[in-house]
């Protein structure tokens, strides 16, 4: 069975102690589900970083932060490193968030420096892209996905690809006024990105998961997790309470299995 991968990015909600207790309750409940199986991962905010570290089995629920700057140290004021975040115990970083790009106006090179530097530190390295409703409207999908990659994965060399997830969210599908994408039409993108990532890293990009994002819940995870290019599912408010996302991940890899052995 391949690895699915499961993960919330819990964007600017939840305090040190919600972080907290949200992280010991999800351990508890996903005990056990193989993590040969399942790669489960959590995104808190900065400020609950240490504490959830502190908190968390890390090979049972890996944690990231959700941005990071591209320096080590200098003059960035409000930014954070990635000394800083090893400090904490801390190996695993998004970069390009579609709000970070669509609310706070980062551009592709800048999330290209960040990839960059992430990998150098030997981070895991999520890159989220995604294209807007307007660049789907104009049938320009494809080429706005390939030139995020193109851009955000510049330089990298073919022995940092290891360290490399992506995760496609289009930036029409995420949060409280996102439409989720069709499962027809998530499979169609993520074909489209494994095909460039191969592009730009030959056969090591077969190694590189790529997960669906935006409006994922439990009434659609199962039809896109069975997708034979998707790898994973990134959640946010479907993730928020432990128990919701529990059902979601077992919902999902049960139909996974299924799909397996029908296939076989
Ligand atoms: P929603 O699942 O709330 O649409 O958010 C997805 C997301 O932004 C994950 O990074």
């Amino acid at each position: 069975m391949n690895k699915l991968y499961f993960g919330s990015n819990l964007k600017m909600y939840k305090t040190v102690a919600d972080t907290v207790a949200y992280l010991r309750e999800l351990a508890q409940r996903t005990a056990d589900i193989d993590r040969k199986e399942v790669q489960l991962f959590i995104l808190p905010s900065y400020t609950a970083l240490e504490s959830a570290a502190a908190n968390t089995d890390q090979a049972c629920i890996k944690l990231g932060a959700q941005n990071m700057c591209w320096e080590d140290q200098g003059q960035f004021t409000g930014e954070i490193s990635p000394v800083m975040l090893e400090e904490f115990g801390i190996r695993f970083v998004m970069i390009g968030h579609s709000e970070r790009r669509h609310v706070f106006g980062e551009a592709d090179t800048e999330e290209n420096k960040k990839v960059r530097h992430a990998l150098k530190h030997s981070f895991t390295t999520l890159l989220c892209i995604g294209e807007t409703a307007e660049e789907k409207e104009f049938g320009i999908s494809t080429e706005v996905l390939r030139t995020q990659l193109k851009i955000g994965l510049y330089g990298v060399d073919v022995k940092d690809a290891a360290n490399l997830w992506v995760a496609y969210e289009p930036v029409w599908s995420i949060g409280v006024n996102g439409i989720p994408a069709s499962v027809d039409y998530a499979e169609s993108m993520h074909y489209e990105i494994k095909k460039c990532l191969r592009e730009i890293f030959g056969e090591a990009a077969d190694e590189i998961p790529v997960l669906y994002g935006g409006s994922v819940n439990l009434g659609n995870a199962n039809d896109l997790i069975v997708q034979p290019s998707v790898d994973g599912l990134y959640v946010g408010r479907a993730a928020w309470q432990a128990e919701q996302f529990e059902r979601l991940i077992r919902n999902a890899k049960a139909a996974y299995e299924e799909k397996r052995k029908t296939a076989d």
